[in-house]
């Protein structure tokens, strides 16, 4: 089966500052895959490299089985262009801390203006997607609310319908609760919940480590821009091998 995902010997770096020092990982499709460390470990930046928001500067990065950014031609790496590369991130669904929404549009329409405006879908057809992924994410009553008439954990709600909107066949979320007062993020997280048991692959970096263990197949604790340590969340959780996850965890269980 071909993985949703598949960084090999992953390099980046901003100037001097190597950030992703060779990060070699897996997702299966349809599997929910966490990633936990500590901050300004390069987790984001790993997921920028996914959809390529940011080059890699060294290894392979393939989103199912295609290499992002690169056209292979023999053993000669192309640089997609532009256009190519929007192409592909279409497949792909971003939820940030922040959620982003226009604040001048309604929910409903927050959530119809990519495929209207990127996939050029009629008004009618988006509306009506959009109207059903609202449902779904627990905000059919609110279509019509601009993002200041909604709470955080309903702003992150219709972020992820808006994401959702493309129909991706993987979601990237980045601390998607992080910048959420504690009663809303239960919320939030019963959506991902119902998103992973629908089948979507999704990468979650996260600090919330019950969501880890409950709805996780996998987790990768990384630290210095490396994997640390990988495997089933309740293994990792319950029973880390190295001594860099063990501190981590002491502070965030
Ligand atoms: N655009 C950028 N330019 C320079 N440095 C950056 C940029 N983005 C991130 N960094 C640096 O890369 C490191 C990793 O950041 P990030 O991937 O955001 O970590 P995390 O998400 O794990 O907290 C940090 O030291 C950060 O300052
Ligand atoms: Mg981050």
């Amino acid at each position: 089966m071909t993985a949703m995902v598949k960084a090999e010997g992953v390099h980046k770096s901003y100037g001097a500052a190597h950030i992703l020092k060779g990060i070699d990982l897996e997702v299966a499709p349809g599997e929910v895959f966490c990633l936990i460390g500590p901050s300004g470990s390069g987790k984001s930046t790993f997921l920028r490299c996914i959809n390529h928001l940011e080059k890699v500067n060294a290894g392979r990065l393939y989103v199912d089985g295609e290499l992002v950014g690169y056209r292979q031609k023999g053993d000669k790496l192309y640089e997609l262009k532009d256009s190519e590369v929007a192409l592909k991130r279409r497949d792909i669904g971003m939820v940030f801390q922040r959620f982003n929404l226009f604040p001048h549009m309604t929910a409903v329409e927050n959530v119809m203006e990519a495929p209207v405006q990127v996939k050029g879908e009629s008004k009618a057809v988006a509306r009506e997607r959009a109207l059903k992924l609202l449902d779904r994410v627990g905000l059919g009553d609110k279509s019509g609310n601009f993002p200041s008439q909604l709470s955080g954990g309903q702003q992150q709600r219709v972020a992820i319908a808006r994401a959702l909107a493309m129909e991706p066949k993987l979601m990237l979320f980045d601390e998607p609760t992080s910048a959420l007062d504690p009663e809303l993020v239960g919320d939030v997280l019963d959506v991902m919940r119902d998103l992973a048991e629908s089948g979507m692959t999704m990468v979650v970096v996260t600090h919330e480590m019950g969501f880890a263990r409950e709805v996780g197949d996998s987790l990768v604790f990384m630290d210095g821009g490396v994997v640390v340590e990988s495997g089933h969340p309740r293994d990792v959780l319950t029973n880390p091998q190295h001594d860099r996850t063990k501190a981590f965890l002491s502070k965030v269980l």
